[in-house]
């Protein structure tokens, strides 16, 4: 069976961990297919939650990778209790699953170091690219799906006239919630797109229609800045990762594959992703809710060398694309009121010469939106293909809009060069 070939000890793995986190009470199961939801009661989780000790949960904890945001209210912080249980939880076929999947569950590919973060897994795009640069979609979709249910009728193959073969890394999820709180026009602000101020620098400003609202908003999450928010990312990842259709996406894909033979695959009917009777909550609901109130991993040790560090990587022009903090708008949350976000990223899309040749969304073949680099320690390998496997190559591969700063890199005295390995480091 195609389930083999995933690691599903990892996430079982996973999950133990997690269940430090799910404090007592039983955790409702949410069904999904359609039989299913009828049978549905109060039947527990597969994940045995670890009973903590009651009390505030948020406070004078230790923070840890996977912790929620600190200052949250007990209801957050049961919304982000039950997020996480659907986070870690494995799809069965009956469920919804498939007919063509990555993987079988979120935490499956955002696991390290902690639930949320990231997995050594990464998928397959492709499509046709012209010597003009003008990008084809072949078959429906770009995105390949890597295994397919028994019997295997829908199993996707990649189409021989497709030019362009790229692979993806996954993005750790921490402090997702405030990029999301962050506003559209905060991001407009350093966009450049023409390079008026001439420093070779232009990011663009992905401009996307958010499926959740209808609104032209700015994308800033995924590889290609396709969305705006963890509603509609979850809701994407959710049909496009596992093939559970939801409200926001209700039709099964798999490109290649003829949307009636993809019926036949899977014949529960859509959307799958069914609100559980307990909670009232969807799928796509308990999973915003758990990255909205994930907190951003914690610097690690910051030494005189990394603050130094800091400001080599200002003085050469890093900066200019990695900005360091931005800041989120006014929220009647207090928790993502007017707070700084130090991801180190401006969000935009650039031509930095990595680009994957393919076109999604508002993003053009050649262009990747700036990674933020917090939580940098903890991610390996880098760039959005995995191409890179530490931050000198990740650094020596940029190029195009980036060339000015790598320039300046390359003539770094070998201190310099430490100074600034060691603030990376830090991050
Ligand atoms: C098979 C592996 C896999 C699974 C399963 C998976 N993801 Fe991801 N995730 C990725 C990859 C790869 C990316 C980068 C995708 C891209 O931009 O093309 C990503 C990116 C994301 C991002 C963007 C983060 C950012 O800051 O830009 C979000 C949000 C996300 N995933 C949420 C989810 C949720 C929610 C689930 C479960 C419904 C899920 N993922 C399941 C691999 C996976
Ligand atoms: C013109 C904008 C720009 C400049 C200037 C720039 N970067 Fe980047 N950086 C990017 C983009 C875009 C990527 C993603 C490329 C990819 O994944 O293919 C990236 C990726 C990275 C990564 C890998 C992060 C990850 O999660 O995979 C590191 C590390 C990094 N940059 C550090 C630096 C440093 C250090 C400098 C200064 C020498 C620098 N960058 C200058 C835009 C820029």
């Amino acid at each position: 069976m195609t389930m083999k070939r995933t690691p599903i000890l990892a996430v079982l793995a996973s999950a133990v961990l997690a269940g430090m986190l799910l404090a007592q009470g039983p955790l409702p199961r949410r069904a999904r297919a359609r039989a299913e939801r009828v049978a549905a009661g109060a039947s527990s989780q597969a994940t045995t939650p670890v009973p903590l000790a009651p009390g505030p949960v948020t406070q004078g904890r230790p923070s840890q990778p996977g912790n929620p945001l600190p200052g949250i209210t007990a209801d957050e912080f049961e919304l982000f209790r039950i997020g996480l249980a659907d986070f870690v939880e494995v799809e069965q076929a009956g469920e919804g699953l498939g007919p063509v999947f990555n993987g079988l569950g979120c935490a499956q590919c955002h696991a390290t170091p902690a639930i949320g973060g990231i997995s050594p897994v990464s998928e397959v795009r492709a499509g046709y690219l012209d010597e003009d640069g003008a990008f084809t979609v072949l078959g429906g979709d770009t995105l390949y799906h890597l295994f397919s249910l028994p019997n295997q009728e829908c199993q996707p193959s990649i189409p021989p006239e497709a030019n362009v073969v790229a692979r993806r890394i996954p993005i750790p999820l921490f402090g997702a919630g405030l990029v999301e709180a962050i506003p559209d026009e905060e991001i407009l602000a350093l966009s450049d797109p023409g390079d008026s101020n001439a420093d070779g620098i232009s990011g663009r400003a992905a401009l996307i229609i958010d499926v959740a609202t209808g609104q032209q908003r700015v994308g800033r999450f995924g590889w290609k800045s396709q969305h705006a928010t963890l509603l509609a990312f979850g809701a994407d990842a959710y049909r496009n990762e596992m093939g559970i259709t939801n409200d926001l996406f209700r039709n099964e894909v798999g490109a290649g594959i003829d949307p009636e033979a993809l019926r036949l695959c899977d014949p529960a009917p859509d959307p799958e992703d069914a609100r559980e009777p307990l909670t009232g909550l969807r799928g796509i609901d308990a999973f915003e809710a758990f990255m909205k109130f994930l907190a951003p991993l914690d610097r690690g040790p910051i030494g005189e060398r990394a603050v130094r560090g800091e400001t080599v990587f200002q003085s050469i022009g890093c900066a200019s694309c990695h900005v360091p903090v931005l800041t989120t708008g006014r929220n009647s949350n207090p928790v993502f009121d007017r707070r700084g976000v130090a991801l180190y990223s401006d969000l935009l899309l650039h031509d930095v010469g990595t680009g994957d040749g393919i076109e999604q969304s508002s993003a053009a073949p050649n262009e990747i939106r700036t990674p933020a680099l917090w939580g940098l320690r903890f991610r390996r390998p880098l760039l959005h293909d995995g191409s890179a496997a530490n931050p000198e190559q990740a650094v020596l591969r940029h190029g195009n809009e980036a060339a000015g700063a790598v320039e300046r890199y390359r003539e770094l005295a070998t201190d310099e060069k430490a100074a600034l390995q060691a603030f990376l480091d830090s991050l």
